[in-house]
């Protein structure tokens, strides 16, 4: 078999003694040789894990085949009711390895039905998690991944949604579309040309015409949908909105702009700055909360970015 025929695990998804049901992989030479590490019988115990670790081993790997059983895994551990069993930590990294899967399966098929279908499944995850007694922000804070991709950028805004929603006191079912809508703001960008999105030099004006574009494109792609509601629409749709009208696509203010999609700036924001970008190296959390505080009432609602601070200071 060759390298393309298996597919990474990491470590930090695995729980000690359960049964993932696929043969486990170590990889050597590159990636050029896999060498059989655990039968699918065979459970791993918690030594096997400390010993991976302790050698700086973060994936083991299985057959590509075999991926269906490995996220069925993931799922359970995830949604596993009994909040002990599970370190969250580890229920964190499962959540969020079963919604990158996903949306890097559905975003790179540029399938609508199946983008929407795992941002509703990755709201009703998130929303479980985030009111689970045990949540800690600071699990999820650790276990996001900071490289640059459309779709690890969805990802981290739509829990960050999640989180700030419930921090405001919404509803468990408006947290669950806030979050969903968080994960389709920037579905738009999938119609922008992949080498401006990930150009390191400044874009020319035409250039930022183009990425400028997202929002509306985005906008239209899911407008004739009866399966999203109208906040979620406006979050795609006005997330570049600003309290003093020097955003766009429209250049709307305050009250125009519908109170998720504020929720979306100050996120979205917030996540793109502390991230790793073509151009730029990712900023310390308080660096980035220092330069978003200067922007307080004339792009961000002053409410929801204190509210928002306040949660990544407490973590
Ligand atoms: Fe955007």
């Amino acid at each position: 078999m060759s390298c393309l025929d298996f597919i990474p695990v990491r470590i930090a998804t695995l729980m000690p003694s359960s049964h993932i049901g696929v043969d486990l992989y170590q990889a050597e030479a590159d990636c050029e040789e896999f060498v059989l590490y655990r039968g699918g019988d065979y459970p791993l115990t918690a030594k096997d894990l400390e010993r991976l670790r302790g050698r700086g081993v973060e994936h083991l790997y299985i057959a590509r085949k075999s991926q269906a059983v490995y996220r069925n895994y993931l799922r359970e551990i995830a949604t596993a009711s009994d909040g002990n069993e599970v370190p969250l930590g580890v229920r964190t990294q499962a959540v969020t390895e079963v919604v990158r899967q996903i949306l890097q399966e559905s975003f790179s098929e540029d399938d609508i039905d199946k983008t929407v279908n795992a941002a509703s499944q990755l709201g009703t995850l998130t929303t479980e998690i985030l009111t689970n007694d045990q949540f800690a922000v600071k699990d999820m804070l650790r276990v996001l991944h900071h490289d640059y991709a459309t779709f690890t950028h969805s990802a981290n805004v739509a829990f960050y949604c999640g989180m700030l929603a419930t921090e405001l006191g919404f509803s468990d079912e408006d947290v669950e579309d806030i979050t969903a809508g968080g994960l389709l703001h920037d579905l738009g960008k999938l119609d922008v040309r992949d080498d401006l999105l990930r150009k390191p030099d400044r874009l020319t004006e035409l250039e930022f015409r183009e990425v400028r574009m997202h929002p509306t494109l985005g906008f239209k792609k899911l407008a004739h949908r009866d399966d999203l509601v109208e906040g979620q629409l406006m979050m795609t749709y006005q997330h570049h909105e600003r309290l003093d009208g020097k955003g766009y696509p429209v250049g709307c203010t305050e009250d125009e702009i519908h109170p998720w999609a504020k929720i979306c700036s100050v996120v979205d924001v917030y996540e793109a700055l502390t991230s790793n970008r073509p151009y730029r190296k990712s900023l310390p959390r308080q660096k980035a909360l220092d330069i978003m505080n200067r922007e307080v009432g004339k792009a961000f609602e002053p409410e929801l970015f204190r509210c928002w601070q306040s949660i990544i200071k407490q973590s």
